[in-house]
């Protein structure tokens, strides 16, 4: 039953009431969020979830038989099921909480690929990364003499799916790609990209970090072997992420941070570790964040559902595209079909950062500067961008207040 899109058609009007900053004055001005990219706004669902679980029940996990234990650990626990759920995942043990995606990648990157790694192997990515997903491969390569293979992307963003069949190769031990850039919105072909991997027996992560809050995701389907999000992406608390990862691969890591809670048994002589998905959480974990992103994935899934989320982002993505088309000397990078609404602009010489604070005095909130993607930067030869992604929050107005502000920003300096 879906609160805020009843007929499959997103009431944008009804759901921004559920979002307070929504409500706040920049400088005077209405605030116009383009920054979703960034972090998602967070319903009043997630904040009353957090809220409670401080005013009213906290308590530690799995450690004692008082009620309030009780009723923490069942919250947690019950947002593995729900986490589960939304992924299609075929076992709750395969969902382990970590602190977001760089968490989890580098879990899979020191625990999973390092010791199968020797000198001379290779790690293929695409162009499209975030640092999160070149640094923690770059790290275990210096470690073990192994090497990083860059897919190439075209012109347009798109990643060269022809490069990237070729790139496979005997030496390619594993491959860890993003879904859909943070950068330029653009979607990667993640089915084909997978189905070429397992073809040739090579294990692959997916980076489900912004493609986490804009299209379903079945990890069955997928066929993957580990998936990767943050809870902040989709509305979500921060400091809180997913890895999934088939149960026969987590049963055969070993723990990447050793702890309590992650144990059977310890003695001076020797630890037990306990089955995943424990033995990878060790020490207390960001309790309030579990429970709050199991709130937020329950807010997508039963308040709005993702046939919504797609119909009301693919008509922001056409009326911001239009209008964004208009606006002389401005280029937006990253053009390639299919893809989410977010812009990568480049004003002639007009730096980023230029463009970024005359639109925060318009109460317009981008990102600008490189996105934590310096090689796709380089790729498209500039140092930065500035970057407006819209989420399910943003309505019409939003798409004026952005282009009306960047045209004050061409007068200004023409
Ligand atoms: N990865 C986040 C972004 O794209 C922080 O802005």
């Amino acid at each position: 039953m879906t609160t805020f899109a009843p007929n499959g058609s997103l009431n944008v009007e009804a759901l921004r009431q559920e979002f307070p900053v929504l409500s706040r004055d920049i400088r005077g001005k209405r605030l116009t969020y383009l920054d979703s990219a960034a972090t998602t706004l967070k319903p009043l669902r997630v904040i009353r979830a957090v809220e409670h679980y401080y005013r009213r029940g906290t308590a530690n996990i799995h450690r004692a038989v008082h009620l309030l234990s009780e009723e923490a650990t069942g919250l947690y626990e019950g947002t593995r099921t729900t986490t589960q759920q939304f992924l299609n995942a075929k076992d709750e043990r395969e969902i382990v909480f970590t602190t977001g995606t760089t968490g989890s990648i580098n879990l899979v990157a020191r625990s999973f690929v390092k010791p199968r790694l020797k000198a001379g192997d290779e790690i293929l990515l695409t162009c499209l990364e975030h640092h999160a997903n070149i640094v923690p491969w770059q790290m275990v390569c210096e470690e073990t003499g192994a090497k990083i293979v860059v897919c190439p992307v075209n012109d347009d963003g798109a990643v060269n799916f022809e490069a990237f069949k070729k790139l496979i190769t005997p030496r390619t031990k594993f491959i860890s790609c993003l879904w859909i850039s943070n950068a330029l919105g653009v979607v990667a072909p993640i089915r084909e990209m997978i189905a070429a991997a397992r073809s040739a027996g090579v294990p692959m992560l997916v980076d489900a970090a912004q493609a986490i809050a804009h299209v379903p995701i079945d990890v069955q389907a997928l066929g993957a072997d580990f998936l990767a999000f943050s809870g902040h992406k989709l509305f979500g608390p921060t400091g809180v992420g997913v890895l999934w990862g088939k149960i026969e691969h987590l049963d055969a890591m070993p723990p990447f941070l050793g702890g309590g809670d992650m144990i059977k048994t310890v003695s001076f002589e020797k630890t037990v570790y306990a089955d995943a998905p424990a033995k990878f959480e060790a020490g207390t974990p960001d309790i309030a964040g579990v429970i709050g992103l199991g709130e937020a994935i329950r807010f997508v899934s039963e308040d709005i559902g993702f046939k919504a989320i797609k119909a009301h982002e693919d008509h922001l993505l056409s009326k911001a595209e239009k209008a964004l088309g208009e606006v002389v000397n401005l280029r937006v990078i990253g053009t390639a079909t299919p893809k989410i609404p977010i812009f990568s602009i480049v004003m002639g010489n007009i730096h980023p950062h230029d463009v970024g604070s005359i639109l925060d005095s318009y109460g317009v909130a981008i990102r600008t500067g490189h996105h934590c993607t310096q090689p796709l930067m380089a790729r498209f030869g500039v140092p930065a961008t500035s970057r407006a992604s819209f989420s399910i929050y943003n309505n019409e107005e939003d798409v004026d207040c952005l282009v009306k502000a960047l045209w004050k920003t061409q007068e200004l300096f023409a």
